[in-house]
């Protein structure tokens, strides 16, 4: 039935009329009826709130209008006011826990929901709805603050919308989390998967176990690609870096909670335990001293995802200590956050170390294998028995399906879509966040322009993402991520960079119908909110103007592929060594590289004017990319 309510509105509903009225909202509602008129808000207008639930995000409400507007609300309960935010005490079937009704005219707005989640979701609809300038912290002078007339019925197509955060790679200070947190709710992502640990610092204070972060959170200070960056030198001081004290834990849940925000904490063992080791390494294999890595050159890749560390990082399956150390561990994370999942990692575990070990060894003929992997499948299990104990559920990379799991844990996909695949038929839910279209890690525009990480991601195929693998039952599919690595994202403003906007592109796919997708009308949308997030000051990528530029070969020539992410873009190019503008060569269709020690210079160009980056690559470049 939804469905087809969502594919009529989208036959009905002309696009001009979002045009029209300006109407540029990400993610893009289930139905929404534009209607003639526009509500005004001025300094007479009134907020009310029906219930004490509902006083919250009235109030949050309040603060943002009052700070672009200068008016200076109070809200009030009342049964009618020009900006009314309601619960019902009927619930409405229709709209679940975070759905919600907007309808605008020129009496007012009216937003109604059967929970704050709702209602918070509505705010955040109403405040897209409004001009782009209710985005800015201080007073904006001479703006109408309207409204246009619209009916709207809006509620999540996935209950599990998420970003995941790495603070291990680089330190991110509370205030940066909780600022990351604010804007990703706008979006109306209600996942913050809070990457806390790694080989490069552990971030989360375990009062029992205090090397973890008195050593453990600190690592010398290193610029420079990641994988490549300089040892620890003898005696150097461990100065960079920093960790969460159970208050701000405590602070940063409560933020996110006012925000319809859940935050799932992982602790990743056994591999990518590092930092861990650098603080107690008595609970690996070797048991020699490492140090919390820099990111230097520490592991070989193989290039087929097999890799061997040359500093060790695992933790030891077959040593008790290890179970009553984690333990301990999972005892106060289960106590800080609310969360019915604890996120347990179990990617890329390196098992060299655990194949020389006696110990292991010993336990490989205990549980009766020849293969060192079954050791995960025991280590994982034996993790899922703590925190059952502590009434928490397992969730983990797909590398944790290899040993077997139990029922009730659920798998995050990441290696592509076939682990979540098979956890899904198996029964398992899931979360599905594969590589070649969730990893906001990786570079969004050409690798000579933005820097380099270990694949590029553009935006256009973030959005094509669809999260639900054809002959899987939906029930499964949890939802989806993206993924913030920060291996090279030293700032919450390159974060930001990096976030957006492909995290607006992947929560039009976790939250709008599937049917209401259209890259084309998005990127209509995007350029809006370029301008919103100009105004509130958040940073975010221009790579989606950016051409693309790939090579072939047909018989035995190179042919030049252009594409664009932007529709209405013309890209031109040269390989005469001149500078392109919009008299040289106009794109419309591959092309052979003339022989040559040449060079390809390419810029899109919008309305006679260039946009995007200018690209040039040389021949050797070019011929890269076959
Ligand atoms: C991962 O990207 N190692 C989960």
């Amino acid at each position: 039935m939804k469905f087809l309510k969502t594919f009529l509105y989208l036959c009905l509903m002309p696009l001009s009329a979002f045009a029209q009225n300006n109407i540029n909202l990400i993610p893009q509602p289930v139905s929404m009826q534009v209607d003639a008129g526009t509500f005004t808000l001025s300094k007479t207008s009134t907020i009310g709130y029906n219930r004490d639930a509902a006083r919250p995000v009235a109030e949050m409400l309040t603060r943002k209008l009052n700070a672009a507007t200068g008016f200076n609300f109070q809200v009030r309960a009342a049964s009618s006011a020009s900006v009314l935010l309601s619960l019902n005490s009927t619930p409405d079937a229709e709209l679940g826990k975070e759905g919600y009704r907007l309808s605008s005219s020129a009496k007012g707005v009216q937003i109604t929901a059967n929970e704050s989640a709702g209602l918070f979701y509505g705010m955040q609809t109403l405040l897209q709805l409004m001009p782009k300038e209710i985005e800015s912290a201080t007073v904006v002078n001479s703006i109408a603050w309207t409204v246009p007339a619209v009916r709207i019925t809006d509620y999540p197509r996935f209950g599990w919308r998420g970003i995941m955060l790495d603070v291990s790679r680089h330190f991110f200070s509370k205030a940066d989390v909780m600022a990351y947190i604010d804007q990703l709710a706008r979006l109306k992502y209600n996942v913050l998967h809070w990457h806390l640990t790694d080989d490069n610092g552990w971030r989360v204070e375990i009062k029992s176990l205090p090397k973890l972060t008195s050593i453990g959170a600190w690592r010398v200070e290193r610029n420079g690609r990641f994988g490549e960056r300089e040892d620890p030198k003898p005696g150097e001081a461990a100065t960079y870096g920093g960790f969460y004290t159970h208050e701000d834990i405590r602070e940063v849940v409560k933020y996110a909670a006012e925000r319809n925000v859940s935050i799932v904490p992982e602790i990743d063992v056994p591999g990518h335990s590092m930092a861990l080791l650098a603080a107690y390494p008595e609970l690996s294999c070797l048991k020699k001293p490492v140090a919390v890595n820099p990111g230097t050159d520490f592991a070989d890749w193989y290039g087929n995802g097999t890799f061997k560390m040359k500093i060790e990082n695992t933790l030891n399956p077959a040593d008790e200590r290890v179970y009553t150390f984690l333990d301990s561990v999972f005892t106060e994370i289960a106590m800080l956050f609310p969360h019915p999942y604890i996120h347990v990692g179990g990617d890329e575990c390196y098992k060299g170390y655990w194949k020389e070990d006696p110990g292991c060894q010993a336990l490989m003929k205990r549980i009766g294998t020849h293969h060192v992997e079954d050791l995960q499948g025991y280590f994982m299990g034996r993790v899922e028995k703590i925190l059952q104990a502590k009434g928490k559920k397992m969730i983990g990379w797909d590398e944790i399906l290899e040993g077997g799991i139990s029922p009730t844990a659920a798998v995050m996909s990441w290696r592509g879509t076939k682990g979540g695949i098979e956890a899904a038929l198996a029964g398992h839910n899931v979360v599905m966040t594969p590589t070649t279209y969730t990893y906001i890690d990786y570079n969004q525009g050409d690798q000579t322009i933005d820097p380099p990480i270990y694949a590029g991601l553009r935006c256009k195929t973030s959005y094509s993402f669809e999260p639900v693998p054809e002959g899987v039952d939906p029930k499964y599919i949890l939802g989806g991520q993206g993924n913030l690595w920060t291996e090279q994202v030293p700032t919450l403003r390159y974060a930001e960079y990096m976030t957006y906007p492909r995290a607006w592109a992947l929560s039009e796919v976790y939250w709008s119908p599937k049917s209401a997708k259209n890259w084309d009308n998005f990127t209509r949308r995007m350029e809006n909110h370029f301008q919103r997030a100009d105004i509130a000051g958040i940073n975010y990528s221009e790579a989606v103007y950016d051409p693309i530029v790939d090579t072939y070969s047909e018989n035995g020539k190179m042919m030049l592929l252009l594409d664009k992410e932007i529709p209405d873009l013309t890209i031109y190019y040269t390989f005469d060594g001149t500078m392109p503008d919009d008299h040289s060569n106009k794109y419309t269709g591959p092309v052979a590289v003339p022989d040559g020690p040449v060079t390809l210079r390419v810029q899109a160009y919008r309305n006679g004017k260039p946009i995007g980056h200018f690209i040039s690559l040389k021949r050797a470049q070019l011929e890269s990319r076959m």
